[in-house]
């Protein structure tokens, strides 16, 4: 399996349609800044955007998109209702298909379960509405614990959520919500992958990736798709975009994977709603 990896690769989600494996983030990518980001991603083969209403660049990702010249459809781009949208989900998921300039978008997640069960029901119930208006191909959570995302297959058996984006690395796993989404065939979208950066020079990771020839970024990358996750990272600058997506030309043995695995602490570098009510 993972020597299939590739930017190009694509997964299979739960309503059919299918999701870049790797995505650019563009938390605290701004502005031109953002937009540049995302022109630079999009000229390196890389085909999925990760945005939210929070990180206010859903206007500058969709210019990026249009300006690259690359047929729509070839572009997944994702957005996010802020907890503080949730009450009024379907305007705001019209408000973010207008900033974007994209006639739709292709991802549409609640970004959090933190504004309590009848607020997010609700939501996620505006969020059906919207994929059926075509405001939005496909829809997910984020940051749900195993059971948000029970409560949401409860009230919503026919429509369950195609990924769940939570924060995932080598030091946090969450294996008990990685689990939860297997069993529902909800794909996990592995966010913060480098910690923050914080990560990225840790002396252990060293030590595993100068064997590859690789930077620890690479290796963490590598580690999450190989791990069966969508991988989001984050970078602003063109030349680390451009090291991380250069992970396709070797595959982490089994007992590297095993001694990846074995970093985990049971925490992460976020905030974490997964425990809310
Ligand atoms: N749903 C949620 O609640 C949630 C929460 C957090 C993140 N996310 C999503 O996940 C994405 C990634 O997470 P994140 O932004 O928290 O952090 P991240 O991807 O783990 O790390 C990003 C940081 O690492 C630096 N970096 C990137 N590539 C590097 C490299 N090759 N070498 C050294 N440093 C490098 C970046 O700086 P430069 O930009 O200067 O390169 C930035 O400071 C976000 O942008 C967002 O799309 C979602």
């Amino acid at each position: 399996m993972a020597k299939q990896l590739s930017i190009e690769r694509r997964l299979k989600l739960n309503d059919g349609r299918e999701i870049p494996q790797l995505g650019l983030g563009v938390y605290l990518s701004k502005g031109k800044e953002g937009e540049r980001a995302v022109k630079a991603a999009l000229d390196l083969g890389y085909r999925h955007i990760d945005s939210a209403q929070m990180y206010a660049n859903e206007a500058e990702v969709g210019a990026a998109v249009l300006a690259s010249g690359i047929p729509r459809e070839q572009i997944f781009v994702t957005s996010k209702v802020w907890d503080s949208a949730q009450s009024k989900c379907l305007v705001s998921v019209q408000d973010s298909v207008k900033k974007s300039g994209l006639g739709y978008l292709d991802l549409m997640l609640l970004h959090s379960p933190n504004p309590g069960k009848a607020t997010r029901t609700k939501a996620y119930g505006d969020l059906i509405k919207a994929q059926k208006l075509g405001l939005v191909k496909s829809i997910g959570v984020s940051n749900y614990g195993s059971h948000h995302i029970e409560e949401v297959i409860a009230a919503f058996p026919d429509s369950p959520p195609a990924v769940n984006q939570i924060e995932v690395s080598p030091f946090f796993q969450r294996r008990e919500i990685v689990n939860a989404c297997l069993k529902h065939n909800i794909l996990v979208e592995a966010y913060s992958p480098l910690g923050k950066g914080a990560h990225v020079d840790l002396p252990e990771l060293h030590e595993i990736a100068k064997t590859y020839e690789k930077t620890p970024s690479q290796l963490l990358i590598r580690w999450s798709l190989q791990s069966g996750h969508i991988c989001l990272p984050k970078s602003a600058n063109p030349t680390r975009i451009k090291e991380n997506s250069d992970i396709f030309d070797f595959v982490i043995t089994e007992n590297d994977m095993k001694k990846l695995d074995a970093l985990e602490t049971g925490s992460g570098v976020t905030w974490d709603p997964t425990t809310a009510l």
